[in-house]
């Protein structure tokens, strides 16, 4: 199995995985014959690709963090509490289902402390708001379970992780997705998101004091230059530390009305220029070891012209990855280990089916 980018695909590809709608109903089964009307869809609501079944991947064994059905149920009940909470509602039910499926997954990753994050992203544009916040809780998973947090910190943590944006439902929406240079004064209304959404939790669920101190907490820097109190380096809660480098790795690699996604390695790269400066050292040297920025299963350009599909990613240098060399025609014609392989050491990945 592949991913292929919506630009490539093709009437008569099958369908790798199920794919799932904007209410969590599913769009496209697995085994489904793609045909051209589809096709359109998928370019309508601007899926940047799916996964295929063929020939050439057919050995390839895509592993995901958590369940992509799962992760789906998760967008689709986050996206349930933050239309009650901006309507001024609060409905019990709807926020203790979220608990539990938090509960779930901490429970479920916190078994395997091999995790590393290898999540090709489906995001709605649309909804981008709810993806990024599950991919901002996944990651973050996976940094508290590598720093040895327990269960109940990595609940904390998650809790605060999913819920780190909620405060933006109460700023203005033309503010928020305005396309050109923010003036100070909305600046400083987008700043108070931190506090309004911790105050919001404080007020409305029953949060643990460290979930509400991660979202008020989440957009302060180490060396004090964040927001709101421009707290430094150890007076800065671990799970605000902890967010901080998911929320502006998920961002960064992500299409945005003001910009387009940068290629997860630039983002890999802006976060290590910015150890010790915006980001916890420690919190960095793990986020380096955790993170696939190409997953097994990724189209990838080289910078030798040639296009592959990752097939095997090295621990050691998640930058390069072993890959399947493709010819003009999609047949795979070669094999080449871009760590391993010191001829290659020139070669870089200069794009991927996400950053195109
Ligand atoms: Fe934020």
């Amino acid at each position: 199995m592949r991913f292929v980018p919506t630009s490539c695909l093709r009437p008569g590809m099958v369908v790798g995985r199920d794919l799932y709608g904007r209410n969590s109903e599913l769009m496209l089964a697995e085994g489904n014959i793609l045909s051209e009307l589809q096709i359109a869809r998928l370019k309508s609501l601007k899926y940047q690709g799916i996964y295929i079944h063929d020939e050439i991947s057919a050995d390839i064994e895509v592993k995901d963090v958590i369940d992509y059905e799962v992760k789906h149920k998760l967008v689709g009940s986050l996206k349930n509490v933050f239309i009650e909470t901006k309507d001024g509602g609060f409905n019990k039910k709807n926020v203790v289902n979220l608990k539990r499926m938090v509960d779930d997954i901490v429970n479920e990753m916190s078994s395997n402390d091999d995790i590393v994050y290898n999540m090709l992203d489906l995001k709605f544009y649309d909804d981008y708001t709810y993806f990024h916040s599950v991919n901002v809780f996944v990651l973050s998973l996976i940094l508290g379970i590598s720093l040895k947090l327990n269960k109940d910190e990595l609940f904390h943590l998650g809790m605060g992780a999913i819920l780190h944006d909620i405060g933006k439902v109460f700023v203005p929406k033309e503010i928020i997705n305005k396309n050109g240079r923010l003036t100070d004064e909305e600046f400083e209304i987008i700043k108070s998101h931190t506090e309004m959404g911790c105050n919001y939790l404080r007020e409305k669920w029953d949060i643990s004091n460290e979930s509400a101190m991660a979202v008020l907490t989440h957009h302060e820097k180490y060396n004090g230059t964040g927001y709101p109190y421009k707290l430094k380096s150890d007076k800065i809660p671990i799970y605000g530390k902890i967010i901080a480098i998911s929320d502006v790795y998920d961002a960064l690699t992500s299409d945005r009305p003001y910009r387009k996604a940068v290629l997860p390695s630039e983002a890999m790269e802006y976060i290590m220029a910015s150890s010790g400066i915006y980001f916890d050292y420690e919190i960095v040297e793990v986020f380096c070891r955790k993170i696939m920025p190409f997953p097994v299963g990724t189209t990838v350009q080289l910078s030798n012209g040639m296009t592959g599909i990752v097939i095997e990613n090295h621990p050691e240098n998640c930058l390069r990855p072993k890959v399947r060399i493709l010819d003009q025609d999609g047949n795979a014609v070669d094999c080449i280990d871009l760590f391993n392989n010191k001829d290659l050491l020139n070669v870089t990945i200069v794009s991927t089916n996400m950053s195109n």
